[in-house]
């Protein structure tokens, strides 16, 4: 079958490693089954895995990919859960110790067919396309759980997202306009902050641009460039929700002295469960809510789909089809 592998690591050029062509079809344990699948999405997760994060040397070749959504074996339509957790794993997967992405232990979606545990399986809504559901599992799953579970946020809350053009930003603040949040968003960039305005936010600032107002909630994927605009931004006894830090994790000054004092709460949150995952879909069938995709491509070139999130030229998600 056809599928998109990482062959090597690098740090400096991660799409040197990067390889298109034909894979054995997969293997399905006990337990498991096989998704045909139909539309696949792009994270910054595939580029981690080329740069050698989070994925051992000697899992390579490794199908690329955590998100797909296509047909099960009956044919019905769904959407893939990318959590794999261990098969006696009860309550919350992602606090498995021994828990997984697709594409880290075992074969990734960016193929024709993908073998999953069958409990990873969730009904695809008939409202949204494969296209469309295929950015749920693991960007906007994230973003879900980052506001309504770890985030504990409601309707009437403020929230701030930074780096608004990011596939889990663009989610968060589609999500928390659609849950009833006042969204304020930063970027880089002037287009991007446009763009963030016409997805839903209230209003938006230039990185690091001090706010009017201090916020119930930062949601944070950026990391080391915007850790003290989100601390400075926060008010008395509200909270960052950590998922990603796609500018570098270490901090010259973690400002340990405002968390305390104004008693800051800091959460890091990873991906979802299967309920949430299931939820999410229910909430975008029920609010007309749909992920923003930036590009389609054939799954065939989606080596310019890689070159363009590695170059931060993306709004929204870049969604491979088979
Ligand atoms: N924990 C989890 O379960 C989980 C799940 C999904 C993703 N993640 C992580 O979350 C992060 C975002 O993922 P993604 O797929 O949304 O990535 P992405 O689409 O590449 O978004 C990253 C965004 O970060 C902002 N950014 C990057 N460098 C910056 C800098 N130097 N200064 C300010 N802003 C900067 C950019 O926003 P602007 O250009 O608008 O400024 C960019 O759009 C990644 O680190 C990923 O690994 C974690």
């Amino acid at each position: 079958m056809f599928a998109v592998t990482a062959q090597s690591f690098s740090t400096d050029d991660p799409l040197s490693g990067l390889v298109l062509g034909e894979r054995p079809d997969p293997e399905v344990p006990d337990g498991w089954t096989t998704v045909t699948v139909k539309a696949a999405s792009l994270n910054h997760h595939d580029l981690w895995s080329l740069r050698g994060v989070g994925l051992k040397e000697d899992a390579l070749p490794m199908i690329l990919g955590c998100d797909a959504a296509g047909h099960d074996e009956d044919g019905n339509e769904v959407v893939v859960h990318a959590v794999v957790s261990s098969p006696d794993w009860t309550g919350d997967e992602t606090l498995d110790p021994r828990r997984s992405l697709l594409s880290e232990r075992y074969q990734g979606t960016f193929a024709e067919r993908v073998a999953v545990p069958r409990r990873n399986v969730v009904p695809k809504p008939p409202s949204l396309s494969f296209e469309e559901a295929a950015c749920l599992p693991t960007a906007w799953l994230t973003a879900y759980r980052m506001l309504f579970t770890q985030g504990g946020l409601k309707s009437g809350d403020t929230v701030l997202v930074q780096g608004a053009g990011g596939g889990v930003a663009t989610a968060l603040i589609s999500l928390a306009r659609a849950g009833g949040l006042r969204v304020l968003a930063t970027s880089r960039d002037e287009s991007k902050r446009a763009k963030a305005l016409e997805l839903g936010a209230h209003d938006v600032f230039e990185s690091g641009e001090r706010l009017p107002a201090k916020v119930d909630a930062v949601m944070e994927t950026v990391g080391r460039a915007t850790w003290a605009h989100s601390i400075r931004s926060l008010r008395p006894g509200g909270r960052i929700v950590i998922s990603g830090t796609t500018s570098g994790p270490k901090l010259d000054d973690a400002m340990l002295t405002n968390i305390f004092f104004l008693q800051l709460s800091v959460i890091g949150s990873t991906m979802g469960t299967r309920d949430e995952l299931a939820a999410l879909a229910t909430m975008l069938d029920a609010t007309g809510v749909r992920p923003l995709l930036d590009r389609t491509l054939p799954m065939q070139q989606a080596r310019d789909g890689f070159a363009a999130l590695a170059d931060g030229d993306v709004f929204g998600k870049i969604v491979f089809t088979l």
